[in-house]
């Protein structure tokens, strides 16, 4: 079946809310840190991704938030991949702090010690990696980059993909969250296999 696309006129965007007016993909991870007194923190990020093909990941963060006061004190953060249930849960960590600077929203989520760094797993999520801090770059704009190097990685059962080669069919991994910028989510049920020329090799 081919589809057809109405032909539509090309314009300028403002690059004063350049993100904001196109949509885009993003993952959605629940970024976990601890607090000088050692209580829990956790709050979603969309700006996250594997830096290498190794085990490199990185994040991108105000230096106004706790997060990332917490991860350059502990050099250490944690990163959940919520499953699309915990959506409303993932939005409410970015709940606001009460006079006592806790944020009572926190309780939505199930929270457990990770096993590897000092830091704080966020249940329900489909997949968890424990990280080191290896490097900071600020002044990214009024943002700073977090790169961490993962040590340790949880999976549930259902999320992990078999290593078998592409050609065999494997699961996808249930339902995928999806940050969709500016402000709208999506799960992904149904993937395909991508189109590799024969031979493709990275
Ligand atoms: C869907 C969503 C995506 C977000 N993405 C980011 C991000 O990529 N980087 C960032 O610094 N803040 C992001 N935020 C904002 C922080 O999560 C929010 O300011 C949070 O309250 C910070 O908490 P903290 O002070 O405990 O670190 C996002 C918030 C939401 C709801």
């Amino acid at each position: 079946m081919t589809t057809t696309t109405r032909p539509s006129r090309v314009v300028s965007v403002p690059l004063d809310s350049l993100w904001e007016r196109f949509s885009t993909v993003a993952p959605l991870v629940l970024i976990g840190t601890l607090e000088a007194d050692g209580s829990p923190d956790v709050a979603p990020k969309h700006l996250a991704m594997p830096l290498s093909w190794r085990t490199l990941f990185g994040f991108v963060c105000s230096p106004d938030h706790a997060t990332y006061r917490n991860a350059v004190a502990t050099e250490t953060f944690t990163v959940g991949f919520p499953s699309p249930e915990l959506v409303l849960a993932s939005s409410l960590a970015a709940g606001p702090r009460d006079t006592d600077g806790d944020k009572p929203t926190l309780e939505m989520l199930s929270l457990s010690p990770a096993h590897v760094v000092d830091g704080v797993l966020v249940g329900g999520c489909a997949v968890s990696l424990e990280c080191r801090l290896e490097r900071v770059i600020d002044d990214l704009d009024e943002n700073s980059l977090l790169v961490g190097r993962v040590v340790a990685a949880h999976a549930s059962e259902r999320a992990l993909l078999d290593t078998a080669p592409a050609a065999t069919p494997r699961p996808d991994g249930g339902p995928l969250l999806v940050y969709v910028h500016p402000g709208r989510v999506a799960s992904v049920h149904d993937t395909k296999p991508f189109p590799y020329h024969r031979g493709f090799h990275r």
